[in-house]
């Protein structure tokens, strides 16, 4: 039996959507950080479903066509959440998260109304795959150690367009280099891009927390 069809390796997070249907995402039992579903991931996919962007009483969808790249996506949650309110998603991570994806979106499909897909992206590399710029870049806990900011902030350049919403979600954490992560990355990021924090009561109600912040980042005209 191949390692991505045996249960033994995995458990699974149920998350339940506004429409009562369920995400049901696999986690590993071991593995790198990419491998479990943050807190992050959890507040991102739900502010996804609030009624700003998704409204089906008003004929309100923001993702209905839309183009999403979600980066750093492990699991894939959240870039699956997008797919069944009927983006177009490609899910992205290193090469090691790639069969954890795709046994996601195996496992999710009968919800998708869209598309999703997986790939390979470093941050930093090349990235003409996926171009033209999305309409939607996602991320969720994607900025936690030093060695990544400035690729990571060179990816947003290389692969945002004028038109391009950024949606960061991460959660602040106080010890260790964290604060000073996080510090570093905005400070690099501002260069280039304008944020908007995104105030709780516009989130998902249940699915909120003071210490989880979500921004909304655009590149500088
Ligand atoms: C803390 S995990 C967050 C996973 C998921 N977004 C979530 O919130 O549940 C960070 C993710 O970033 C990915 N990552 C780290 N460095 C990366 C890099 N240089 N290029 C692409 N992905 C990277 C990791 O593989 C991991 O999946």
């Amino acid at each position: 039996m191949a390692a991505d069809e045996d249960d033994s390796h995995y458990f699974v997070r149920e998350i339940e959507k506004n429409d009562s249907c369920t995400l049901k995402v696999k986690q590993c039992y071991l593995g790198d950080v990419g491998c479990v579903v943050w807190d992050a991931a959890i507040v991102l996919a739900k502010y996804l479903e609030t009624k700003q962007f998704y409204e089906p009483s008003s004929g309100v969808n923001a993702w209905a066509g839309r183009s999403v790249v979600e980066l750093g996506a492990g699991t894939g949650v959240v870039g699956l959440m997008a797919a069944t309110l009927g983006a177009e998603v490609t899910v992205t991570d290193l090469e090691d998260l790639q069969t954890l994806l795709k046994v996601n979106i195996q496992e999710n499909k009968a919800l998708v109304s869209g598309s999703i897909t997986a790939k390979v992206l470093k941050w930093g590399e090349d990235v003409s795959d996926f171009l033209p710029p999305p309409h939607f870049i996602l991320m969720a806990d994607c900025i936690y150690y030093e060695q990544s900011i400035v690729p990571l902030v060179e990816c947003l350049k290389l692969l945002s367009g004028p038109d391009t919403c950024i949606i960061c979600c991460y959660e602040q954490r106080t010890e260790g280099v964290n604060p000073q992560v996080e510090r570093q990355f905005f400070q690099l990021l501002q260069r280039h891009f304008s944020c908007e924090e995104i105030p709780e009561d516009k989130q998902d109600p249940e699915f909120s927390s003071p210490d989880i912040h979500i921004l909304h980042i655009r590149r500088k005209v």
